[in-house]
């Protein structure tokens, strides 16, 4: 009897407060609700939830960090701000947090403190897969020592690769097209045979050549295996390589024709690549690619890749010891809210 009364008592004890309309609701409950409010853009109702978790216990990173992210959704960047600075002092080992400070930081006006959340971000990813030396090209007079990292050029190509040429195909897209009706000029009065695809991505322009060219030899080269991953199942290439091209350039040679459709746009300095490039390039060589133009003075970023003015070109052209036969400007790609205007290269061997 005494075991029963004693199992029923626990058996009442083991029964969720709730059972008996008591609810606790504790501030994980309110982190979920709030999440699944900003799921549904209800973001007043989320900031609500969001604040009940930090009235029952304001120690909780999660809870300054989805804060953080609510604010952002209702442009209050300043909010923003101090939700990531709440995290960031619980959890001060965050690359991500640091990543994000930054970002509100810079849209705050506030450039030092954008520059110091980034070079943060930087002792705790020193890969930097987040594209913090972007963002501090950006911000620096020189842009001296910064652009993107391997690590950040692979995660982002990594994202693009699987939809990477429905994408290419759907937007207003004239990159590929360009260089190839360029090469179709340079064709009947050349010896082209070996031809190099210098961030050559899924292939895209290897196969446009192949269809045009089936004779030409063709290699590729890019720093992404899984945007090569997609090159590799359209069977157009005779050799494709992984690696950084400045540095894989440096021990090829060989070929009469380069390549590169976009792929230079991730780079500020084009010297050492154009540099390369003519190295790997037999007597009388020629370099097809584009860049996205720059109508101001210089070299600037804009969603990520850097746009060259043409005296910069000009100026990158005869450092590398090449001859420019023809820049024209085109329309590169056309998006629902912005462009980009393209600049068509084509250098020669002196
Ligand atoms: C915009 S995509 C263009 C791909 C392809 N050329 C095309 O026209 O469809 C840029 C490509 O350049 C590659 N890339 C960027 N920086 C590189 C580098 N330093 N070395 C090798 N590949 C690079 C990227 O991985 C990506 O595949």
């Amino acid at each position: 009897m005494w075991h029963m009364i004693k199992k029923g008592v626990n058996g009442l004890m083991a029964q969720p407060l709730g059972a008996f309309g008591i609810m606790t609701k504790d501030a994980s409950y309110w982190l979920s609700r709030a999440w699944q409010l900003k799921k549904r853009g209800a973001w007043k109702e989320a900031e609500q939830a969001c604040r009940k978790a930090l009235a029952l216990d304001e120690t909780l990173p999660e809870a300054w960090r989805d804060l953080a992210g609510i604010m952002r959704g209702m442009h209050r960047n300043g909010e923003a701000v101090d939700c990531y600075e709440r995290f960031l002092a619980l959890k001060p080992d965050s690359a991500w947090g640091w990543f994000q400070l930054g970002t509100m930081q810079k849209k705050q006006g506030n450039q030092d403190a954008a520059r110091h959340a980034w070079q943060t971000y930087l002792d705790y990813d020193p890969q930097d897969r987040r594209g913090a030396g972007l963002q501090l090209h950006d911000l620096s007079e020189s842009g001296q020592g910064w652009g993107s990292s391997t690590a950040y050029l692979q995660r982002t190509y990594s994202a693009l690769a699987e939809g990477y040429d429905r994408g290419v195909t759907k937007e207003h897209y004239h990159g590929h097209r360009m260089i190839l009706d360029k090469v179709a000029e340079l064709m009947p009065d050349s010896t082209i045979e070996c031809v190099l695809d210098l961030g050559c991505g899924t292939g895209m322009l290897g196969q446009g050549l192949k269809a045009r060219f089936p004779f030409l030899k063709l290699d590729g080269v890019d720093i992404s295996a899984d945007m090569l991953a997609e090159a590799d199942k359209k069977n157009k290439y005779d050799r494709l390589e992984c690696g950084d091209m400045a540095r894989w350039l440096e021990q090829a040679g060989g070929y009469d024709l380069i390549i590169a459709g976009a792929s230079l746009i991730h780079l500020s300095d084009l010297v050492p690549t154009l540099t390369a490039a003519n190295r790997a390039l037999n007597p009388g060589g020629q370099l097809v690619f584009t860049l996205f133009s720059n109508d101001r003075p210089g070299v600037r970023m804009k969603r990520q890749v850097f746009l060259h003015h043409p005296d910069v070109v000009r100026d990158a052209v005869s450092a590398a010891g090449l001859v420019l036969h023809s820049m024209e400007e085109r329309l590169h790609e056309r998006h629902s809210t912005y462009f980009y205007m393209a600049l068509l290269i084509h250098l020669q061997q002196k």
